[in-house]
Parts: C-alpha cells; structure tokens; sequence
C-alpha cells in the first residue's frame, strides 16, 4: 500500500483540523498507509541553517521522502495558511539540491467553522506548492464547513452527505497516488 505524509497545519491540542485529518485517515484505511508527519517542532526557518539541519528537520525532511505523497490538511489563518504549515513547506523545499516533495503527488483540504471554510487558504497552498510537486489533485475540493456533529471521538463520520464526498476525495486521491507513485 502506497504511503501518504499527512501534514496538519495548525499544531494547537484541540485543532478541528486534525479531528477532520484522523476521519479521513480512518476512511482510506486499506487505500492508503497514512501517518501524520510532526511540524509543531520545527524552528523558525533559517536559510543559514538549510545545509546543517536541526535533528527535527532532518527527520521531518526523511519522513516527507519516505512518503510517496503527501496530504495537507490546512486551518486559514487571516486568508492564508498558518505559519506553522508555510514553516514546514520551506523546510521540506530547501536546499534546491535536496527538495524532499520532489517526485510526489499531493491533496490538499481543510476546516473551518464558516460557510466559504479554508477556500482560500487552500487556493493560497495550491500556489504555494505547485511547483514543488508531480501533480496536485484537482477535485473534489472539499472546504470543510467544521460543526462538533460531523466525527464521533474515533474518527468516525457521522454525517452521510459529508461521508459520501469525503470517500470520493479519499478514493480520487488514491487513484492519483496509484497512478504516480513507483
Ligand atoms: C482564524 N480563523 C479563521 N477562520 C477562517 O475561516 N478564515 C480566516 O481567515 C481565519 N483567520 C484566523 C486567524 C487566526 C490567527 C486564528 C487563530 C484563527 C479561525 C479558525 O478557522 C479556527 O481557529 C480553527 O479552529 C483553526 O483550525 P484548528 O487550529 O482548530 O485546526
């Protein structure tokens, strides 16, 4: 089964987004091998220090390329992503000569309490890594309008229009990694 880096972009203990990311794991179970990759300790990006890492780096930097792609799953912050996601993203794409996305396929989604949800956010991201990437998934695009009733505490999703798009985006991203992936 092919692997998928999940990386969430907000790092707070209660975040909707990561409650939003463990239901989509728990829905590709069997399509995909997921795991969340760790940014909350990442230091401040450096260009100074992008040819000696810090020891999180370089592990945050191995589990990206160990992935065959990667799924972010981005809160907006004031209509972007969080610093902490745009923190990671610069990490993982520098040196040029040591790009970690190079050669991957990537999903982007996220949550949030409002009716427009993380569209722009996710607009923001897909320029942001575009380039970095083999191919993006175009759709379904899903800006998660989050409410308490949508997951129970397992990660199950309890509302059926939503389980519907959210399989759909599930199996059109396994596709994708199918397709792409060596
Ligand atoms: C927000 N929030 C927010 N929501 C939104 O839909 N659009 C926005 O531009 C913003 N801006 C924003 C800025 C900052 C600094 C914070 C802290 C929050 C609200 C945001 O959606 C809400 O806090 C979510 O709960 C964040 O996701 P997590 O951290 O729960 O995953």
């Amino acid at each position: 089964m092919h692997k998928v880096g999940v990386i969430v972009g907000s790092i707070r203990k209660d975040s909707i987004n990561r409650k939003y990311a463990a239901a989509l794991m728990k829905l590709a179970q069997g399509k995909l091998d997921c795991r969340e990759l760790r940014i909350d300790d990442l230091p401040l990006f450096n260009q100074d220090d992008e040819a000696s890492p810090v020891p999180a780096v370089v592990r945050f930097k191995t589990e990206v390329k160990a992935a065959d792609a990667i799924l972010f799953v981005t809160p907006e912050h004031n209509r972007s992503i969080p610093a902490a996601m745009k923190n990671a993203i610069d990490w993982a794409s520098r040196p040029p000569s040591d790009r970690s996305f190079k050669g991957k396929v990537a999903a982007i989604t996220g949550a949030s309490k409002g009716r427009i949800s993380t569209a722009i956010a996710q607009q923001h991201l897909r320029t942001i890594i575009n380039g970095h990437f083999l191919a993006l998934l175009g759709g379904p695009e899903v800006f998660l309008d989050y409410n308490d009733a949508l997951f129970d505490d397992d990660g199950n999703i309890l509302d059926e229009t939503t389980k519907k798009l959210l399989t759909t985006f599930v199996d059109n991203f396994s596709r994708l990694v199918d397709a792409f992936a060596d």
